[in-house]
């Protein structure tokens, strides 16, 4: 079969991964509602093309926070790439780097932080709030030091949503996988526990259910970096994110893998986009699977969207050249649909283009 298309790339990677494997990637939370409700709403936005305007060369290129970028797309933080494909973040690096893509790296990644630095090219780097203030502090620092140029913090994981796939699963980690960005000690829990997945074991023991608005001043006084506020749905919370000093927003209900029920990020973006739109940049992520997606979501307003899993599946696929092949793939769709809408800039994508 050839692969033409992002869901293409997700049939052929779920040929080369362990079923167990394939169910953590691909998996929401519950009924998994929101997971489909990603895609749907997607779906859903008509399109009113522009007809008879010059499209002869197009650019695709933006800018984000003041970073240029060669299209309005960034590689969404997932962890544990190793499971996808031996050489992981490092692979997905290498691919980001050579397109000129931001790599958003996972606190959870199975390369070190500086490992990922030394592959790649532009990246930001993703935190949770720890139970251990000092080793959140020490992580920022290690980004700083390692080029990271912005914070994204993910405040829709107060707990780990209940993934029943991976309960079903017992998923744990192969044992020869560790994280790369804790001492050894750290990835122990990982590897299975009785019952269950090993997982939510394991998010309950490193993060704080506890963070807060607070939380959120405190990191911005250990770091200079720009912080953005990911897994937003609401235009109060955005609000306060930006008093309390963040740079972005990423609208996101977390790939659909937290709250089973929760909106959709492209049916939450307008409100988030009225509530802060001209003061902060908005990105938005979940169910982006096509180039018409991207232009769906900066019609809506959004600076950018991010891509997970299908960046997964290219990994998975076929390594480094898979994830090339997925961002190709899309910067290729999003150019057709430029084109098609008649928009040949992105500062061309404006609302007018929704039905
Ligand atoms: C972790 O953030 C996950 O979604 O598995």
């Amino acid at each position: 079969m050839s692969v033409v298309n992002l869901d293409d790339v997700e049939a052929a990677a779920r040929e080369r991964l362990p079923t167990a494997a394939a169910d953590y990637i691909a998996g929401g939370a519950e009924d998994e509602v929101t997971l489909r409700a990603n895609r749907q709403a997607f779906e859903a936005l008509a399109l009113r093309p522009r007809v008879l305007v010059d499209v002869s060369t197009r650019s695709l290129e933006t800018a984000v926070l003041g970073q240029a970028m060669p299209m309005p797309v960034l590689i969404a933080p997932t962890g544990f790439q190793r499971l996808a494909h031996p050489d992981g973040e490092l692979a997905t690096a290498r691919a980001a780097g050579a397109e000129g893509v931001c790599l958003v790296l996972s606190t959870f990644s199975t390369a070190s932080l500086e490992e990922v630095a030394a592959a790649g090219g532009p990246r930001w780097f993703q935190l949770y709030v720890h139970r251990d203030r000092g080793l959140t502090a020490d992580l920022v620092r290690r980004a700083e030091a390692a080029g990271y140029s912005a914070l994204v913090l993910t405040v829709d994981l107060p707990v780990l949503g209940r993934r029943e796939r991976d309960l079903r699963n017992g998923f744990s980690l192969p044992t020869d996988l560790r994280l790369g960005n804790f001492a050894l000690a750290t990835s122990a829990g990982l590897h299975g526990v009785e019952q269950g997945s090993a997982l939510a074991a394991f998010h309950e023991g490193l993060r704080d259910p506890a963070f807060t608005w607070e939380d959120v001043d405190w990191l911005r006084s250990v770091s200079r970096l720009p912080l953005i506020l990911k897994g937003v749905l609401r235009a109060d919370d955005a609000r306060r994110g930006v008093d309390h000093g963040a740079a972005g927003i990423i609208v996101s209900n977390h790939g659909g893998r937290q709250l089973d029920g929760a909106a959709s990020g492209i049916g939450a973006l307008p409100e988030v986009v009225e509530a802060v739109g001209g003061e902060v940049e908005v990105l938005v992520d979940g169910g982006v699977r096509r180039g018409v997606d991207v232009v769906r979501a900066l019609a809506v307003g959004a600076r950018a969207v991010l891509i997970g899993r299908p960046v997964l599946w290219g990994l998975a696929w076929d390594g480094e050249a898979g994830v090339r092949r997925v961002l190709r793939m899309l910067r290729d769709e999003l150019d057709t649909a430029m084109a098609l809408v008649g928009a040949p800039t992105v500062r061309a994508i404006t609302r007018d283009l929704l039905a």
